[in-house]
């Protein structure tokens, strides 16, 4: 691994703001190849994706194209998808079942457990002096799932998967763990290619209340039937979602620990929320269904996450993997200033079936590629990017001290738990950054204790 490169200093953590060639530097993309993709934890699918023995899906971690395998034993395995010969991709599918990868230049073929299996001419040109037992597919040092979501690193130094969600767990429960079946993926997943650096939609997703009410004034006023009978100009609607607190005041930005980050809108039950998620409408199948379940959702949460369940909740786990009770998405990085972004649709396994169709047209009609409040943050990333690469733009530094110093503390949630707007969660997630971007290794990287068994549940 790399040595200590002192990148890190490009995030000022006394002033707190950020020099903008960590958006489009190519040497820093390299190095946070290196020093962050090349080492943390990075979401490779859900089990319900490879539910069957000799499942497979195409993934990626940083920009190295991935397996996620179930092999002929029912064992999950993350393989590079890099055949060993001379490196052409075994296999081109985004997902199938096969219980082997046969490589499409020389033959070379691999078995769902990585082994190689089958090496053309190996009698009569290798002389059977290849020793195939050397040149399986390339295997991710660790592997592990937590609630039905497989993460895998490529540093057998790292933490265990347990410690590196530290709190984060917790929060991700609220998605994960509302009913006994757990969830399942909706089949096929939505991509997105985007001229922005990845960072930004990643500090963006783990929570930052101060933009929805302008960037999201659009789509809510559209989508919004209370809004759209109320006949309020944008202007109007603007101050009125400002003084009346709409997912600004009622925000609940959590640092979680490790660089994870969490906001829930609307708060921790505190507050009467009748958020729904954009695109659902009042009396819809899926509202009648979060309303049915509110107990089980309690019996298993406890009241601050059962009820905020029904509210919305955003999050980002360090580095690239986000999501909301709406959507999972991995911001694959392609380049300083270009992602690829993945976004998956995750139902409760046991939800009715109109429930789970209205999940999948919510989710496409408001943050599908297309989809309205996507487009609206779409335009404000690709901005961000260009202007940290242009002549006079790049020289200017970029601002994160919303409520510094001002953080008022919510002591009933795990992790360093806040009432917003701040930008608390954007100041974790670049501290982070700056620690595994001049860490040489792991040993000097700081874990964040996990505190959840002190809280409700
Ligand atoms: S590159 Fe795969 S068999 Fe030659
Ligand atoms: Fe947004």
């Amino acid at each position: 691994m790399n040595v200590s490169t002192k990148f890190g200093s490009l995030v000022d953590r006394d002033k707190w703001i950020l020099d903008r060639k960590m958006f489009v530097d190519e040497d820093i993309y390299q190095q946070e190849l290196e020093q962050i993709f090349g080492r943390c934890w990075l979401f490779l699918g859900h089990e319900s994706q490879v539910a069957k023995n000799n499942d497979f899906i195409g993934t990626r971690m940083g920009e190295d194209p991935v397996l996620l395998t179930r092999d002929a034993k029912g064992k999950v395995h993350g393989f590079l998808n890099m055949c060993r010969h001379r490196g052409n991709r075994v296999c081109r599918a985004d997902l199938g079942n096969a219980p082997s990868f046969m490589c499409t230049y020389h033959g070379w073929t691999f078995a769902t457990d990585g082994k190689l299996v089958g090496v053309p001419g190996y009698k009569e040109a290798y002389f059977e002096e290849l020793d195939r037992s050397q040149w399986g597919l390339v295997e991710t040092a660790q592997i592990a799932s937590y609630k039905g979501l497989v993460f895998a690193t490529w540093d057998p130094a790292a933490p265990s998967l347990t410690d590196y969600l530290g709190d984060m767990a917790w929060y991700l429960d609220m998605g994960l763990d509302n009913r006994a079946g757990g969830i399942e993926f909706l089949p096929g997943v939505q991509k997105n290619v985007l001229p922005c650096n990845w960072k930004y939609p990643c500090d963006n997703n783990g929570g930052d209340s101060y933009h929805s009410p302008i960037t999201h004034y659009g789509s809510a006023s559209v989508l919004d039937s209370a809004k759209r009978k109320s006949g309020a100009s944008a202007q109007d609607g603007v101050a009125t979602v400002f003084s009346a607190g709409y997912e600004f005041g009622t925000s609940r930005p959590v640092s979680a620990g490790n660089g994870h980050c969490v906001t829930s809108f609307g708060g921790w039950s505190d507050t009467v929320s009748t958020r729904r998620p954009t695109g659902e409408s009042a009396n819809s199948p899926s509202s009648k269904y979060r309303a049915e379940h509110l107990p089980e959702r309690i019996e298993r949460l406890g009241e601050l996450r059962g009820r905020s369940r029904g509210t919305f909740f955003v999050f980002t786990m360090f580095p690239n993997f986000s999501g909301s009770n709406t959507n999972y998405r991995m911001l694959h990085p392609k380049g300083s200033s270009q992602i690829e972004e993945w976004i998956w649709v995750p139902v409760d396994k046991d939800a009715p079936k109109e429930v789970k169709e209205e999940a999948r047209k919510a989710q496409t009609l408001s943050r599908g590629p297309s989809g309205v409040r996507e487009e609206e943050d779409q335009n404000n990333f690709m901005d961000c990017t260009r202007t940290a690469k242009s002549l006079i733009g790049r020289q200017y530094m970029q601002n994160l001290q919303l409520g510094l110093g001002h953080e008022v503390r919510d002591e009933r949630v795990p992790g360093y738990a806040t009432r917003g707007p701040n930008e608390v969660n954007q100041r974790s997630f670049y501290k982070r950054w700056a620690e595994m971007m001049d860490a040489p290794s792991w040993s000097q990287v700081h874990i964040d204790p996990i505190t959840y068994n002190q809280f409700d549940r």
